[in-house]
Parts: structure tokens; C-alpha cells; sequence
């Protein structure tokens, strides 16, 4: 970092900044992530300028090559970062005057940093919410295609984590479809009010020059030029939003990683994870551990941090903006990093899942699982719920200490229980006849869920971004 000094509003103080003041009220280590959007935006802002005649063409085009050219510094890694000129803004600004001279000085017309660094930080949002959408929208198609293969496979339902009712392993994975289903749509709710442009409010009350706003909004991309300088400039309710998204996302992913963890444990035995989902422990030669999904669940923890410290930096600010608003970024970036990264983790990871199909069908022949299948069948021969309930809780102690399943009963060690039930039990008492009798809409029946998974896919595909 260069030791130039900020000269931008030098003009009215009598002694330099304290330098541990400088440093302390800097933000350039963690703004310079903006960098390219700070450009992009002043490109436009030039570009507007010289349309309405505050800048010649001339100086506009001077302007434009001078923030290319820094552009390429900066990806080069060229760019001299320096602590105080502060931030971002003026960093460039300061490299822009240094390369074309006097008219680098002229492109703050007309606006703030104000203005600046809430355009900047709604176009990196956007930017960063189409790449999440992008690896959520790979996760979800996942999710659709593993349901669709393993319609037929069953597993144990749980509630309480007891089993049950037998349910179809495609039937569960469609369930997290649906939590992602509504993560998508708070995300794309969210783009549209992160896709407002704030430039033009300047510092707080708007400029006097003739700006033309719906020049800068259509070229930067923005659906329209904020309706409010004031408003503008201070809040960062979209940065909330976002958050609020991540958060809720990130407690569904915990709840998946959750449950694959479990899965993979010897304990359960109902999936696999490929190896390169895994590590290994460097003490117990046998372990292979379940590290990716655990990690998610690990993440959920610093984004539902990330939305307490938003919540709580705008809490009570007065209008417009304060100084307070340079905290948004960091938990903001590292809000989109978390989110980012575990999706793609799991988008890799979720069509790589290997069902141990046997295991997961013992498991559910194991719970009696089909005794809910048994009061129905009751029922459907004029058997009260009451007695039924009652009927099927004698049959299950029974198998407790006779140690079989209710299938595995003959019709008399039934009947023992109630003279209503006949051979025809036995198609209800099967898993497959469990789960194929649950065949409405929402149902876990097999062609129930491939229904289900071909609705997803129509209502994935007919999702736009922006939309
Ligand atoms: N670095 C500042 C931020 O992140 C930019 C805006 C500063 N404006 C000001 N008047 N000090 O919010």
C-alpha cells in the first residue's frame, strides 16, 4: 500500500488524519472487491454525463480508456492499492487523475460516494445472485433427477426420528426440492428490489446538474432510478434481504447435510458418498468421513451471523447515510461466498448419492412400519379408528416379543387381535403396498413422485432469472 495522502476532501482541515484514524476508518483491504462494479458505474455516469453536456465527448472518451486501462491493472494485479486514499472510489479516482490528468477530477460530478457505493454494492449483488442462481438451479435439477430414478426405492419415514411409515427415497429428496423451490423464489424477489439504481441521489438530496437518471439506470441494467435520495443512499434493507435468503437456505442445507450424515453412518447404512466427498481420520484407519455436509451445516452458523450484524447496523440509523454502512460489506461478502460455495458442494455432491437400497428397506420392514396400513385396513371393514389403533397396538407388542414384522405374521397370530382381518391384509402389509396406496397429489406413491418430478422440471425450466 502507497502513503498518498486523501487529498479528495483535504481542503477544509488544518492537520493531516490521525494514521491510526486513517486506518481504522478505511475500508479499501475488503472494498477493492467492488472494484469492477465501481468502474462499470462510472463508465455510465461518464457516459451520461456527456450525453447531457456536462462532460465534452472528449473528456468522456478520456475518462472511459483511463477506466479500462485500470481495469486491467487491477486484474493484472498492478494496481497500487493505498490505505489512505481510503476505499475503493477513491483509489480509482485517484489512479484515473494520475493517468489522464485534470479531466479524471471531473467524472465526480454530479454525484457522491454516497450514491457510488450503494450502486456498486446493488451491482455486485446482482451480479453474485445470478451465479448463486445458477449452482441452485444445478442443485435442484439434481434433486429432480435422483427422486425420478429412485421413485420406487423405499426407506423408513421417520417423525421424531422413530420410523414411521415406509416412504420412497425419491418421495424424501423431493421434499428438500420443495425447500429449495421457495430458497429460488426469495432469491429472485429479492433481485428485483436489488435491482434499483441509487445513482443520481448524490449525497443525500440529489444534484444540480441536468442528470438524466434513466440514461445511467438503462445502461448499468437497473429496472429503474430510485425513487428517493434519501432512501437511496442509507439503507441496505436488500443487503438484509439477501441474508434473510442465505439464512433460510443455509438452514435447509444443514437439515439435508444433517440427515446425509446421518445416512452414511454405519448406524443407518442407507447411503453412500463417493469418496471425494469424504476424508479420511489420520488416527482411525477405518473412518470415512462424511466432512462436506458436515461443513454446511457448520456455515449455517456464520450466515445467520452475518444477518444478526445487518439487522443491527441499520438498526436506529437516522437519515441518510452514516459512516455505520461501510460495515455492510464484509458480512455481505462472506454471505455470498458461504452461500455459493455450499451450493455448489452440493450440487456436485447430491446426483453422486448411492442409495443402499436393501439396507434402507430392512430398516423399514424393521420399524413396523406398515401398523398406520393396518388400522386403515381395519377401518375400511367397519372397525372404529379408536379400536383399530387399539387392535394394531396389541399386533405390535406382539411382534416385539416374537420378533416379526407384521407381514411376517400368519393369519391366524392376526386374527388373534381381531376376527376382521382376512388373506387380503397382506397387500396392505407390504412396503410396496404401503406406499402405492398413498396415491393423491403430494403422495409418496411411486408414480406420485414422478409426476411430482416432472412438475418440478416444468417449474424449474419455466423460472427466469429477473423474472
Ligand atoms: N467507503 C464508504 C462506504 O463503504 C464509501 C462512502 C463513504 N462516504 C462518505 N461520505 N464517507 O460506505
Amino acid at each position: 500500500m502507497s502513503q498518498a495522502t486523501n487529498q479528495s476532501w483535504g481542503g477544509r482541515f488544518s492537520e493531516p488524519t490521525d494514521a491510526f484514524v486513517a486506518r481504522f476508518t478505511a475500508s479499501v483491504t475488503f472494498d477493492q472487491r467492488l472494484a469492477r462494479q465501481d468502474i462499470q458505474g462510472s463508465i455510465a455516469h461518464a457516459t451520461m454525463l456527456a450525453r447531457v453536456g456536462v462532460l465534452t465527448d472528449d473528456e468522456r472518451d478520456a475518462i472511459i480508456n483511463g477506466l479500462n486501462e485500470i481495469q486491467g491493472e487491477i486484474e493484472r494485479g498492478e494496481f497500487n492499492w493505498s490505505v489512505p486514499l481510503e476505499d475503493v472510489h477513491m483509489n480509482i479516482e485517484a489512479r484515473l487523475t494520475e493517468k489522464i490528468g485534470i479531466t479524471g477530477k471531473k467524472l465526480h460530478t454530479g454525484r457522491s460516494r454516497n450514491d457510488q457505493v450503494a450502486t456498486d454494492i446493488r451491482l455486485f449483488m446482482r451480479d453474485e445472485i445470478d451465479v448463486i442462481e445458477v449452482e441452485l438451479k444445478r442443485l435442484r435439477e439434481g434433486m429432480i433427477e435422483l427422486a425420478d430414478r429412485e421413485a420406487e426405492t423405499i426407506m423408513p419415514g421417520f417423525t421424531h426420528l422413530q420410523t414411521a411409515q415406509p416412504v420412497t427415497f425419491g418421495h424424501h429428496i423431493l421434499a428438500w426440492q420443495e425447500m429449495l423451490a421457495r430458497d429460488h423464489e426469495r432469491l429472485l424477489d429479492c433481485r428485483k428490489r436489488v435491482n434499483v439504481m441509487p445513482l443520481g441521489a448524490a449525497a443525500l438530496a440529489g444534484t444540480t446538474y441536468p442528470i438524466d437518471r434513466h440514461v445511467t439506470a438503462e445502461l448499468l441494467g437497473f429496472d429503474r432510478p430510485s425513487e428517493n435520495s434519501l432512501d437511496a443512499v442509507s439503507d441496505r434493507d436488500f443487503a438484509i434481504e439477501f441474508t434473510s435468503f442465505a439464512s433460510i437456505l443455509l438452514m435447509h442445507l444443514s437439515r439435508m447435510s444433517e440427515e446425509l450424515v446421518l445416512w452414511t453412518s454405519a448406524q443407518f447404512n442407507f447411503i453412500d458418498l463417493p469418496d471425494r466427498f469424504c476424508t479420511g481420520s489420520s488416527i482411525m484407519p477405518q473412518k470415512k468421513n462424511p466432512d462436506v455436509p458436515e461443513l454446511v451445516r457448520g456455515k449455517t452458523g456464520r450466515v445467520y451471523g452475518h444477518l444478526m450484524s445487518l439487522l443491527t447496523l441499520m438498526k436506529s440509523q437516522p437519515l441518510a447515510y452514516n459512516k455505520d454502512n461501510q460495515e455492510d460489506k464484509e458480512p455481505l461478502f462472506d454471505a455470498v461466498d458461504t452461500v455459493r460455495d455450499c451450493l455448489k458442494a452440493f450440487a456436485d455432491m447430491v446426483p453422486a448419492i448411492e442409495p443402499k437400497k436393501v439396507s434402507m428397506y430392512e430398516a423399514a420392514r424393521r420399524g413396523f412400519s406398515t401398523a398406520t396400513d393396518l388400522a386403515d385396513y381395519l377401518v375400511r371393514k367397519g372397525v372404529a379408528f379408536r379400536d383399530a389403533h387399539e387392535i394394531v397396538g396389541q399386533s405390535v407388542a406382539y411382534g416385539l416379543k416374537t420378533e416379526k414384522d407384521l407381514s411376517e405374521m400368519s393369519l391366524d397370530e392376526l386374527k388373534q387381535f381381531s376376527a376382521t382381518i382376512e388373506q387380503d391384509v397382506f397387500e396392505v402389509l407390504t412396503l410396496e403396498g404401503s406406499v402405492a396406496a398413498r396415491n393423491h397429489i403430494g403422495g409418496t406413491a411411486p408414480n406420485q413422485v414422478r409426476a411430482a418430478a416432472q412438475r418440478a422440471r416444468e417449474a424449474l425450466s419455466a423460472l427466469k432469472a429477473g423474472a
